[in-house]
């Protein structure tokens, strides 16, 4: 169970039982006033990537708890424009506060900041790895909107090669009895590593690039940017940008049903139109908002508030 100076690196190191832990708290969190849980504690967020909700959410989630927020900056306004290191910045941080939320480009940087900085780090994505916190967020939910992980099949389309968010939730997935089917253009695929891992655990999954007729089968369909931060190639980029384009239409000619729920970490570069916004399909504004207990969640079992 994650406990009182535990880090949160990779949805891998939780079970369904933790991953249950979380989400009950998470619950109790949005439920209940805990205006002074974290009086005294203090967050500080160490964002070296773009960040709107996880960011944010992190902060609201500590403030709203009573704690408070210290912001490392910018990769351009911080002392790594002088040229320090990772590691000598996180020991300097992590003297000044409790806990650390930190998002890197690079994949592991979170678990080698948690080695270092002797107190919780709390990865908030590591390039094209992990985004575990997010993952809790999506089960959370996909929870309330379908009443149950387990018996549902989810479906992901966009870049499934370089989404963090897909990558994460497809572990978590696993940990519970769902049918996966991931739509994704040919050189966007899921990695081959992550498939091994769902079908030593188990999993029934489909890989395909068709997602009309992926749509009459799914319950949650989780939506994703092309990750145009993360390619080599711009030419690349260009050429799978436009691949999906989620509408109304295109629900329709697929079939979907009428309890289908969308999906979608955001930002929202074009695969998902706006005329999708006010139907009971669209659970993607809810999801951000569930950012914030979630991340309460967190941090108050890291510190030891649980
Ligand atoms: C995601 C991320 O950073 O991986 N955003 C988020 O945290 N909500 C998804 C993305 O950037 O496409």
């Amino acid at each position: 169970m994650l406990q009182s100076g535990d880090s949160v690196i990779s949805i891998r190191d939780f079970d369904s039982e933790e991953i249950q832990q979380v989400l009950s708290v998470a619950a109790r969190m949005e439920r209940e006033d805990n205006r002074d849980l974290m009086r005294g504690k203090i967050l500080a967020t160490m964002f070296l990537e773009a960040s709107t909700r996880t960011k944010l959410s992190f902060m609201s989630a500590m403030l709203r708890l009573g704690g408070e927020v210290l912001d490392f900056g910018d990769t351009e306004h911080s002392s790594f424009k002088k040229g320090e290191s990772l590691s000598d910045a996180i020991r300097i941080v992590s003297g000044y506060c409790d806990v650390i939320a930190m998002r890197h480009p690079w994949e592991g940087a979170a678990r080698l900041a948690a080695q270092i900085a002797g107190l919780p780090v709390i990865n908030a994505g590591d390039g094209a790895n992990q985004h575990p916190t997010q993952t809790f967020l999506d089960l959370y939910t996909i929870q309330k909107v379908r009443g149950r992980i387990d018996g549902l099949s989810v479906g992901f389309v966009g870049d499934l090669k370089y989404g963090r968010t897909v990558h994460s939730l497809a572990t978590a997935l696993s940990r519970f009895d769902c049918r996966q089917i991931f739509v994704s253009p040919p050189t966007l695929r899921i990695p081959a590593g992550l498939l091994r891992e769902l079908e030593e655990a188990g999993v029934r999954y489909e890989v395909s690039e068709d997602l009309v007729s992926a749509i009459s089968k799914l319950d949650i369909l989780y939506c994703t940017r092309i990750q145009r931060e993360r390619f080599a190639d711009s030419l690349e980029y260009e050429r799978t940008k436009g691949a999906y384009r989620l509408d109304l239409a295109l629900l329709e000619r697929g079939g979907a049903r009428d309890e289908l729920r969308i999906m979608h970490p955001l930002p929202r570069v074009g695969e998902l139109s706006t005329d999708l916004d006010d139907t009971p399909y669209a659970v993607y504004f809810q999801q951000a908002r569930n950012g914030v207990p979630v991340r309460q969640a967190l941090l108050s079992l890291v510190l030891g508030k649980e």
